[in-house]
């Protein structure tokens, strides 16, 4: 079945900072993920894959007005492949609680995947560690997908030089809660064309030509406000696409009980636009090359022009993106320089 949206892959997932440099050090020297600063106010950061978290500062009072009890529910994952390092990883972040205001490490739990444990950062984000197989939840679906964006310029076999406290291996997940699974999967199969996979009533996994998967988990949650802070994004080819996206989204607003539809604009970076589904949880579909935020982490560290490439010397991203296939190029022009 063809979804009413054609989305070419799972994008990314926000996290909310008071101060970037702060977690650029907690995300990059502790969790050990690959960080590219994209403006005073932002970051991207990825693990194993291009499906990546967007970092956005809400300062102090930003955190404090958008009271989120259910931000837990929106953590992301990340991989180990036995008990015994996530065992090591949980005494390592005892060790060095201080050090990176980790607010609280959770205790070792038994999850279907094996041990996990929850980190609470200084932002109140949360983030889990947990013992996963190599691919994460890849092997719960039957096909492969395609995973050539998602993979992008991870081919080969770098060599682990990571000075950071924990090296886990992958971001295996997103979080996202749910009111009414059922109503949730026919949802996001005909509307986003994710493929999903119930591990039982209350649990699905959602991928998108991704590594990376959504874990989406049924909850009772009273309160589930300010969830725009923490969409989940999708990448299209180019602002008329977006706007196409938006039409399908507002034509099958009533009959998938979406709630806000915002205008488009130009949140990081690029045209776009936010909704909120039935859930109250808020998805974003935005102009993007192919991978999404991948080109970002091609510009040789911190982008220098908030939200725009180093490489070439062009001040528009658009410029290094073939108009044919969407495809980032950039560097493949820049290898003349
Ligand atoms: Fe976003």
């Amino acid at each position: 079945m063809k979804p009413l949206i054609d989305l070419p892959f799972l994008s990314h997932g926000h996290a909310t900072l008071r101060d970037v440099e702060e977690s650029v050090r907690f995300y990059r020297n502790f969790l050990g993920l690959d960080v590219v600063k994209t403006s005073p106010r932002t970051l991207v950061a990825r693990l194993g894959s291009n499906t990546a978290i967007v970092g956005v500062t809400l300062g102090e009072k930003g955190l404090a007005k958008a009271n989120r009890p259910w931000l837990k529910n929106a953590h992301f994952g990340f991989d180990f492949l036995t008990s015994d390092e996530v065992k090591e990883a949980r005494e390592l972040s005892l060790q060095y609680q201080e050090n990176f205001n980790i607010q609280n490490v959770g205790e070792i739990i038994e999850c279907d995947e094996g041990l996990s444990f929850m980190l609470l950062d200084q932002d109140g984000n949360y983030w889990e560690i947990l013992e996963n197989p190599e691919g994460g939840y890849s092997h719960y679906f039957e096909k492969d997908c395609d995973t050539s964006h998602a993979l992008a310029s991870f081919s080969g076999n770098l060599e682990d030089d990571r000075m950071s406290v924990l090296k886990p291996g992958l971001m295996s997940h997103m979080t996202c809660e749910v009111i009414d699974m059922d109503k949730s999967q026919v949802f996001y199969e005909e509307m986003f064309g994710l493929e999903c996979v119930r591990l039982n009533a209350s649990r699905m996994l959602g991928r998108l030509n991704s590594v990376a998967v959504i874990d989406f988990i049924e909850t009772d949650t009273e309160t589930r406000d300010h969830k725009m802070h923490n969409h989940i994004g999708f990448d299209v080819a180019g602002p008329e696409i977006v706007d196409a996206a938006r039409e399908i989204i507002v034509n099958n607003q009533s009959r998938f009980g979406f709630d806000v539809i915002h205008k488009t604009s130009g949140s990081h970076g690029t045209y776009g636009f936010t909704f909120s589904d039935l859930d109250n949880n808020a998805w974003q579909i935005e102009d993007y090359p192919r991978g999404g935020y991948y080109w970002m982490f091609e510009q040789g560290g911190d982008l220098e022009n908030k939200f725009q490439p180093n490489v070439g010397g062009i001040d528009d991203w658009h410029d290094l993106v073939d108009p044919e296939t969407y495809e980032y190029i950039g560097m493949t022009k820049n290898s003349n320089d």
